[in-house]
């Protein structure tokens, strides 16, 4: 047996090899199962004892040489690849990612866990409700008939399919409906928020058709509008942190509350920045009331027993004054430039 002759060989072989796949191949002719030196190896027991020791040797180390052999060419190949790869390719799809862009939470968000949290420190527990509601939920239950005035105070979206009733099914206008939905599922006391997407036909620099309401209810045997004075006010020095804020409530109208209240926030301008709590300007943040008995009896609740206030506050509008955004359809744009610039870090919180 030749063994120079094979390592010879072998290293031709190798050395002709321009790619790893080829390599690969090679190495398999050779050190593979069935591979040219391992068939030599097997033939080793058809020898001598004295011939095996000799040839086994050389074998073993011919087995050496080329396995080192096809461990060079594989680096050197390996270098030769990444290096023509950097120099073709411009575009290094393995490269880590830049951090240009941080993922941020947007500030309505932000609003929605706040909210959520200062009135479950109250003992508000959230309530859900669906975007698409019927005629009935959204408007009747909340003692809004038919014809009413007070349904074109909201332009409505309408859905061309029909309910039930034969009436078309209504992107929500309001977060009320989730009044109903509750007060007919659970048994007064009852002490809920309904934060949620709320829809309108309506599109300038302070409306959105999509935009988003605080529903709050808070029915038992006592609550009078004083308890709700008090909630709201607390609602809005937690939320703004400001201690002294300067408020008013306006008597309003409301068909689903009376008597029906809206409630302002008092802000001034300094230095072109928006500060709130103080000054003589106005700013409008919610509805709110005494829940109209015609509406707790809508929904089975004993008026003679039961009372209690409800509340509706945009919550667009208060992110809006607490940040100083002066255009709502930012939030709703999509730019990542923009919430990188007004989202919030995780850490933020
Ligand atoms: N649903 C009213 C609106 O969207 C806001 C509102 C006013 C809600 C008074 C209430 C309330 O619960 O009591 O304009």
């Amino acid at each position: 047996m030749d063994i120079k002759k094979v390592l010879n060989e072998a290293t031709k072989q190798i050395e002709r090899c321009s790619s790893q796949q080829e390599l690969q191949n090679v190495k398999v002719a050779y050190l593979g199962k069935k591979g040219k030196i391992t068939e030599l190896l097997k033939s080793l027991k058809d020898l001598s004892l004295e011939e095996k020791k000799s040839t086994g040797a050389k074998l073993n180390s011919l087995r050496t040489d080329i396995d080192d052999l096809f461990k060079n060419k594989f680096n050197s190949l390996k270098v030769k690849e990444i290096n023509s790869k950097l120099k073709n390719e411009f575009l290094d799809i393995s490269f880590p990612p830049p951090n240009l862009i941080p993922s941020k939470v947007h500030p309505i968000s932000k609003t929605f866990d706040e909210v959520i949290s200062i009135f479950g420190s109250m003992g508000y527990s959230v309530a859900e409700g669906p975007d698409i509601e019927t005629d009935y939920y959204n408007f009747s239950a909340l003692n809004i008939p038919e014809n009413h005035p007070a349904r074109e105070m909201q332009d409505t979206f309408y859905i061309d399919d029909t309910d039930k009733d034969n009436k078309p099914y209504v992107l929500r206008t309001h977060t009320s409906p989730v009044q109903i939905r509750t007060l007919l599922n659970e048994k007064p006391p009852v002490k809920i928020i309904a934060p949620g997407r709320t829809y309108r036909c309506d599109s300038d620099s302070t409306h959105s058709p999509m935009f988003h309401q605080v529903e709050g209810l808070f029915i038992n045997e006592s609550t009078n509008m004083g308890d709700l004075k008090g909630t709201l006010i607390e609602f809005c020095k937690q939320y703004f942190n400001v201690q002294n804020l300067k408020v008013r409530f306006r008597p309003s109208y409301f068909p689903f509350t009376e008597p029906s209240a809206e409630m302002d926030i008092a802000y001034e301008i300094v230095n072109n920045k928006i500060h709130l709590g103080t000054g003589d300007l106005w700013l409008e943040i919610l509805g709110c009331g005494m829940v109209n008995p015609t509406v707790l009896e809508n929904c089975n609740v004993d008026t003679n027993i039961y009372q209690g206030f409800a509340f509706g506050m945009g919550l667009d509008r208060i992110t809006m004054l607490k940040y100083g955004l002066t255009d709502i359809r930012s939030f709703f744009s999509g730019n990542l430039n923009w919430i990188a610039n007004n989202g919030f870090s995780i850490g933020d919180y």
